[in-house]
């Protein structure tokens, strides 16, 4: 049997890795699988080893060298993101979440792999809270969590200096095709073709997580974006889009302020 006290590898010893092993679980139960010194803080995750699992088909769509870099990180949970961009070199990463126990456990993360992050209590919603625009916007797994998934992309353009970085769950059609500028009003047909772009509202309950309320299918996902101001500069995968904001702003006001104005 191996002593109690045996050093490990990284010079951590046996008694070291059962007393971090501890704090993450008092931390509640994790969404993150992050490697904590080889303490794992989610090894059970029913998507697998999630987020590594998406990280590795998005990674090299983004610069390895973040050097000066503004990160904000919208609905960070345990901070995988966040820890990915300051691993990068970013000069000051936010991670904001409105929930008090995923915090918590982002900012254990961060102060055990030594990483220097703020985070935050914030919502998506109250973005005009956080002053500034950021190089680089992770909005990732949130949108189909909201009641109000429009008004928190025009809210997120708001913030977004460089490129926004979004992932959202998709179901339905997977694919997507350039719609004419109009169609008549009789025309009932496109609303048939299951690629046009349509989201699915959950009344109850969906993967028995009562906060998924709008899943687009891909055609939405992509028109959303589209109308939110931003152009499309990467398609990693899937589920997650690249974009840069282009036409976010008519006669210098955004999207969001003309809307709740009427004057869109
Ligand atoms: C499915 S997790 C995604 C976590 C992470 N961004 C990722 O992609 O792995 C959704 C996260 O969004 C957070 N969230 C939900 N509503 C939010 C809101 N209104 N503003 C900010 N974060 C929110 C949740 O607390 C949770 O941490």
């Amino acid at each position: 049997m191996t002593p109690i006290s045996e050093p490990l590898l990284d010079g951590r010893s046996n008694v070291e890795e059962r007393k971090l092993a501890a704090r993450v679980a008092e931390l509640g139960q994790w969404f993150h699988n992050l490697d904590l010194h080889g303490v794992q803080t989610a090894p059970d995750h029913f998507l697998g080893d999630f987020p590594n699992v998406k990280w590795k088909q998005i990674a090299g769509s983004i610069p390895q060298d973040l050097s000066g870099a503004t990160v904000l990180d919208i609905g960070c949970n345990g901070g995988f993101y966040s820890i990915e961009m300051k691993r990068r070199g970013a000069k000051r990463v936010l991670g904001i979440d409105v929930d008090d126990r995923y915090l918590n456990q982002a900012r254990f993360a961060a102060k055990t792999l030594g990483f220097d992050i703020e985070f935050q209590k914030g919502s998506v919603y109250l973005l005009g809270d956080v002053p500034g625009q950021f190089d680089y916007v992770f909005f990732m797994g949130v949108f189909y969590h909201l009641r109000y998934p429009l008004l928190a992309l025009d809210n997120v353009i708001k913030k977004v200096g460089g490129k926004l970085v979004f992932q959202t769950m998709i179901r339905g059609s997977q694919e997507t095709c350039d719609w004419q500028q109009d169609y008549p009003f009789w025309n009932k047909e496109i609303f048939r073709n299951p690629d046009f772009p349509a989201m699915y509202f959950i009344e109850k309950s969906y993967a028995q997580d009562y906060t998924n309320w709008w899943i687009p299918n891909c055609g939405a996902a992509e028109a959303m974006l589209r109308s939110s101001g931003l152009e499309i500069v990467d398609h990693p995968e899937s589920e997650t889009w690249i974009c840069v904001p282009i036409n976010s702003q008519r006669n210098g006001r955004y999207i969001l302020d003309l809307e709740l104005e009427g004057k869109l």
